[in-house]
């Protein structure tokens, strides 16, 4: 069945009292993106005809925030209720039959649900979305009168006996655009607290003599608000292990879903593996036959096929090229691109900097603006000085060079192809090719020198 042209509505902009935070509710984190982002992107999928936010809370930081060409703003001033906010709404909702609220703390609701809902409402009904809960607590519960929904009631204003039913309003429901701003407009406040609520417009509709469906999600989770930062938590626990498990399906190898967190996008090629605890930031793209050891941080990244990154390594805006090495503890920072079969080590920092085929710089080194060739070894403890305290300057290293350990090459300088530096070495001059440079005293001994003694 198509799906007829609907609005949508997405509902964002209560405070969040329960969060105990200066930022809008609907801008938390989940999955590194914030909860109104995901319900956008699943309105989105629908093709409305209009997407409108109702935003007030945090005013404009909200709409910068999100930044996004596909949505209608509409300001709700004062947060009186989610009838009230629906009701900004009305003015900018295109000609289209249905009209779609979505809540914009309740970020896992699913596109397929959202698109049966649209559809049972096609032939003029409101359409709730529903959900049978262990513990209801905190939601609306639908009222039943022989089967059918008579009405939502508030947990504050409900009833003992009202509460004990476990069959509550996701917030999700799909209604006639036609009779919306009537109901909304016929809203009383006269309720525990004092706002219009929107759920009170499904008595409206059976007083009205129109059909009020029930539409179930088909995981409970799809339901869930968040309210709090528990919520937040869970929410995110079985966010992530949705990524987790789509991973798996495509046949990433994962040592433990639950200790997984992508934040962003990971696209992984085939017989990829990634150990326990490492976090995934922005866009990330794993090769084929990548390994990812334990506890690593990887942001921005594009990780080349047969690549081994180790341990407790962190990249970021890096690129690294087949069959290289990576690690334990080694930091590449943005700009760093290593060319294929390249090696950096433990305690290795790369800035800004192109390493070529086959260059080893494997233990304890800071490569900063850099352009170092092909083959080259960077003995251990390396330092390039690229910081004069207010400009950086570049180091080129050409191919086959091999820098002894301890060695500063003070930029600007260049190491000529070939060329072998001396451990221990200030180099501050640029090195010819294929020659031996070193910049370091003579070792003396003195014979018979006695270190001072203490006088008692
Ligand atoms: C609401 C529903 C409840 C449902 C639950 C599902 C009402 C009256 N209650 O309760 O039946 O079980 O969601 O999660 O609808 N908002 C505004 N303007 C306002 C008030 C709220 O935009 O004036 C937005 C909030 O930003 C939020 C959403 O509406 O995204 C829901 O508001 P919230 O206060 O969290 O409602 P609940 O008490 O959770
Ligand atoms: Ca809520």
């Amino acid at each position: 069945m198509s799906l007829p042209a609907v609005n949508i509505v997405i509902l964002a902009a209560g405070k969040g009292t329960r969060m105990h935070s200066d930022l809008p509710k609907v801008l938390h984190p989940l999955g590194g993106r914030p909860l109104l982002s995901h319900v956008i992107d699943t309105a989105s999928q629908l093709s409305p005809a209009r997407l409108c936010v109702v935003y007030g809370f945090g005013g404009n930081s909200v709409i910068e925030a999100i930044n996004d060409e596909r949505v209608t703003w509409a300001e709700q001033a004062a947060q009186k209720g989610t009838g009230h906010a629906v009701m900004q709404a009305v003015p900018y909702l295109a000609d289209a039959p249905v009209t779609l609220v979505l809540l914009g703390d309740v970020p896992l609701v699913q596109v397929e649900t959202c698109r049966t809902v649209v559809q049972q409402a096609a032939k003029g009904n409101v359409v709730l979305l529903t959900v049978e809960k262990a513990n209801p607590k905190g939601y609306g519960r639908i009222l039943r009168a022989f089967g059918h929904v008579s009405g939502i009631v508030e947990e504050k204003d409900a009833s003992d006996e009202q509460r004990s039913i476990r069959e509550v309003n996701t917030g999700i429901m799909a209604l006639p655009t036609a009779k919306l701003s009537e109901w909304l407009g016929r809203l009383r406040s006269d309720n525990a607290q004092g706002e219009y609520y929107l759920t009170d417009v499904i008595a409206m509709a059976v007083a009205d003599g129109i059909k009020v469906l029930t539409g179930q999600a088909e995981h409970e989770y799809e339901a869930l608000g968040i309210n709090s930062k528990t919520d937040l938590a869970q929410a995110e626990r079985i966010y992530q292990g949705l990524i987790a498990g789509n991973l798996m399906k495509n046949g990433v190898t994962l040592a433990d879903p639950a200790r997984l967190d992508v934040r962003g996008q990971l696209d992984c090629g085939r017989d990829v593996s990634i150990d326990v605890g490492c976090v995934f930031e922005g866009q990330v793209r794993l090769g084929n036959n990548v390994r990812i050891g334990p506890y690593c941080v990887i942001r921005n990244a594009n990780i080349a096929a047969d690549v081994q990154v180790q341990a407790y390594s962190h990249i970021d805006g890096a690129v690294v090229g087949t069959d290289g090495r990576i690690g334990p503890f080694a930091r590449l920072r943005p700009g760093t691109v290593l060319a294929e079969n390249s090696h950096v080590g433990n305690f290795v920092e790369i800035k800004n900097s192109d390493i070529g085929v086959g260059s080893k710089i494997n233990h304890l080194s800071y490569v900063g603006d850099s352009t170092v060739g092909r083959d080259v070894n960077i003995g251990a403890g390396t330092i390039t000085c690229n910081y004069d305290g207010v400009n950086k300057h570049r180091t080129v290293i050409g191919d086959g060079a091999f820098i002894g350990s301890d060695t500063q090459l003070v930029a600007p300088v260049e190491v000529g192809a070939g060329a072998t530096i001396g451990a221990g070495s200030t180099i501050t001059k640029n090195d010819p090719a294929g020659e031996l440079t070193l910049s370091r005293g003579k070792q003396l001994t003195i014979a018979g020198w006695k270190r001072p003694e203490k006088k008692k």
